[in-house]
């Protein structure tokens, strides 16, 4: 849609008098880049299209049908796709490119790769459509509308502090703690953004000596894991065992969600090795269910219906013609994409039945 080029121009000239006229930039109270106002509203009953990745983790398959229902409750016509494994990214290319032919006024992407969708942002710019992206920031294009998702820098830092808070319950006694990292696909944005949150916070103690990570794997490229799939970090978990930690104990593992914290604990216990202090992330209910039969130490709740219902919320703004809700800003590379960034929550076995009490899915799980 143009006013994200507006947006992008306003960034650089924040406080030039030839905006005035073009939406909220003329009131001159509006943080830098906090979005454009929309020209219009659209029709009530307009297409809105819904593109998401494989179904990778168990939040997917959950935003589906959750997008399904809320758009047709919120009188959209809504079109529901998701990409399929063995070629999301062309999959997705096509879903998209379909939903602009059709007449879709706004377009959620969950991005199957997050660098990879620029000629579908040309096309659904200049056909004025307006696109938010969903849980994954979409890299290096001034054409995204909107960013709704949870504040993925500090999903990191609520894995490295319980992680560390695990270590201290679980071998306080220990001078040095031997630990692994492992990170998420590099195709997906959100990898890097996880880690760096993580390592904000593990970086001094691997400086000062608290932490050692044994195999020497630091990057978010060597702990990478491609596609996410859970028998890549398996594989790697494996492999790190035999290799560097033969006589040592292992005592915990940095795991960006929870798909792979589980592969990563079936290696080390078919390794016949003591479970060590792994985190998560997504509040899947085989990790509840772990955490809960103190194995797995902690996960993220992002809850999917609130992120999903944001995203509802913004597109219900755009077709009144009013400004959606944003927290602040983003960088994607190319500009600060106006944002709404929820909070997320960080699980251990403490707090999962205060966690999840208002989940009629996850609560029970937390009972008995
Ligand atoms: C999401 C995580 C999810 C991962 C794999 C990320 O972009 O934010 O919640 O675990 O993708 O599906």
């Amino acid at each position: 849609m143009r006013k994200s080029t507006f947006v992008a121009l306003a960034g650089i000239a924040a406080v030039s008098v030839a905006l005035t006229g073009c939406g909220r930039a003329d009131t001159g109270a509006e943080p830098e880049g906090s979005g454009a106002a929309p020209e219009a509203g659209f029709a009530a009953d307009a297409t809105i299209g819904v593109a998401l990745p494989d179904r990778t983790s168990e939040n997917w398959v959950l935003a589906g049908d959750l997008f399904t229902n809320g758009l047709e409750e919120a009188g959209f016509t809504g079109n529901v796709q998701y990409a399929g494994s063995s070629n999301s990214v062309g999959d997705q290319q096509q879903q998209i490119q379909s939903m602009i032919s059709a007449g879709a006024e706004v377009i959620i992407i969950g991005a199957a790769d997050t660098a990879q969708l620029a000629t579908q942002l040309e096309a659904a710019d200049a056909a004025d459509i307006t696109v938010i992206a969903y849980d994954r920031l979409i890299q290096d294009s001034e054409l995204v509308d909107y960013y709704v998702a949870f504040d993925n820098f500090h999903v990191g830092e609520l894995q490295a502090q319980s992680l560390l808070e695990g270590l201290e319950a679980q071998h306080g006694d220990v001078d040095t703690w031997n630990i692994e990292l492992f990170s998420g696909s590099a195709d997906d944005s959100n990898s890097a953004v996880f880690f760096d949150g993580a390592m904000s916070v593990l970086q001094p103690k691997i400086d000062d000596g608290t932490l050692n990570i044994v195999s020497g794997q630091t990057t978010v490229q060597q702990t990478a894991t491609e596609d996410w799939a859970a028998e890549n970090a398996q594989n790697r978990m494996d492999t790190i065992l035999q290799s560097s930690y033969e006589g040592q104990d292992l005592h915990g593992v940095l795991s960006p969600n929870d798909n792979l914290a589980r592969a990563i604990l079936t290696s080390v216990q078919g390794a016949g090795r003591d479970v060590p202090v792994v985190t998560g992330q997504d509040s899947e209910v085989e990790s509840v269910q772990s955490i809960v039969a103190g194995v797995q130490y902690s996960t993220i709740y992002k809850d999917t219906r609130a992120l999903v219902a944001a995203s509802i919320e913004m597109a219900q703004a755009l077709q009144a013609g009013e400004e959606p809700t944003t927290t602040g800003t983003q960088d994607n590379g190319a500009f600060e994409v106006p944002s709404n960034l929820l909070e997320p929550v960080i699980v251990t076995q403490e707090n999962a039945a205060e966690a999840y009490a208002d989940n009629e899915d996850l609560a029970p799980l937390t009972e008995g």
